[in-house]
């Protein structure tokens, strides 16, 4: 069996990837230092795939540490790299920590990906390097313009220092996936997305007032140019970004490009509105969320939405699950979390 390392790996995106990786037959290593996860959700993967991946806690900063994992574990084949702060309002208000926690992280790991032969690495990035674009669908030779926030341009500058670092002969192949806005669960309910506080994102904040955990939604803006004034966003399915995690990590590692980096955005290609969004959420679950409608937040951009046909031409991978049944399955998770509280 072919090891991947999972950094992030008890995360949202990184252990539903987990469960996806384990079902196409590889032996996965998970780090995580635990900052805005939790060690339980390496027990859920195990209910949902019946194999307990190894879970080592472990900060990316700490390089001899990761050091000491390679030498442990030796023959990974493959990193798959969530570990990093991803919160845009935060990265705002703390850049030192997010430059650090982001960048020097994955200086680490490609430092030790040259020193134990590590042949590629999967890279979590995001749309947010678009900014506003100019042209909408985005596809991925879309222009890069200057971040609108620290956390965008840690993922602007990684995406640079892969870049720069195959180009110099590094000797390892690298996948970017830029993602759109990922919500959902695992429609088992086993893991979820399990926002530290208050929710930062969306279709959390909103199964969180359905439950009546938060008194009401508030809706960031109604005056920007789109169909009700509300943003638009490309909402994909957690589940159908973790498997396109998996056909790039096979493509990789099976040498199936004549290109070192390849890059790919992971939406589905439609834009919804916020207000869109919440009647969908009714519409599916029945549930009604009460909102109101305030003042834009900060470093929102306006509307945005892929193009994702070079990552359905080349991967061969397409956004399956409707907004409908991703709505559905997070309200599914959220009454869950909410028996377990
Ligand atoms: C979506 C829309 C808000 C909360 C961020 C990161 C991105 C990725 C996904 C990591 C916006 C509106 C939100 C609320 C609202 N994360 N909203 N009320 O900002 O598009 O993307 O998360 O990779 O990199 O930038 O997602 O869910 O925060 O917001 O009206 O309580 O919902 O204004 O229009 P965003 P989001």
């Amino acid at each position: 069996m072919k090891k991947i390392l999972v950094t992030g790996g008890t995360g949202y995106i990184g252990s539903h990837t987990v469960v996806e990786l384990q079902a196409a037959g590889y032996d996965v290593i998970i780090i995580d230092n635990l900052s805005n996860s939790n060690e339980s959700v390496v027990d859920g993967i195990e209910r949902i795939s019946g194999i307990r991946p190894l879970f080592v806690r472990l900060d990316c900063n700490d390089t001899d540490g990761l050091r000491s994992l390679f030498t442990a574990h030796p023959g990974i084949c493959g990193i798959i790299h969530f570990a990093a702060s991803k919160a845009v309002g935060e990265s705002v208000r703390l850049p030192l920590m997010y430059y650090r926690n982001n960048i020097v992280t994955l200086l680490n790991l490609l430092e030790l990906m040259q020193e134990f032969g590590v042949e590629g690495i999967v890279f979590s990035s995001s749309c947010t390097v678009y900014g506003q674009p100019d042209l909408l669908p985005v596809t991925e030779d879309a222009p890069v313009k200057p971040a609108m926030s620290p956390y965008g341009n840690t993922k602007q500058i990684s995406e640079e220092i892969i870049r720069d670092a195959i180009h110099a002969g590094l000797p390892f192949r690298a996948v970017i996936l830029r993602y759109f806005n990922p919500i959902g669960a695992h429609p088992s309910a086993e893991i979820g997305e399990l926002p530290n506080g208050v929710p930062q994102n969306l279709v959390p904040f909103i199964t969180q007032t359905a439950a009546g955990i938060r008194p009401e939604l508030q809706v960031f803006g109604s005056d920007y140019d789109t169909p009700d004034g509300s943003c638009i966003r490309d909402y994909i399915n957690v589940v159908d970004l973790s498997k396109a995690h998996v056909t790039a990590m096979n493509r990789m590692l099976e040498n199936k490009s004549d290109q070192p980096m390849e890059t790919f955005n992971l939406g589905t290609g439609r834009g919804l509105t916020v207000l869109e969004l919440i009647n969908a959420f009714e519409q599916s679950t029945g549930v009604k969320v009460p909102y109101r409608i305030v003042g834009r937040r900060e470093g929102d951009i306006e509307k945005v939405w892929a193009n994702p046909e070079h990552a359905n031409k080349v991967l061969g991978w397409t956004a399956q699950t409707s907004v409908e049944d991703t709505l559905i399955s997070a309200w599914k998770w959220q009454q869950k979390l909410g028996r377990q509280q």
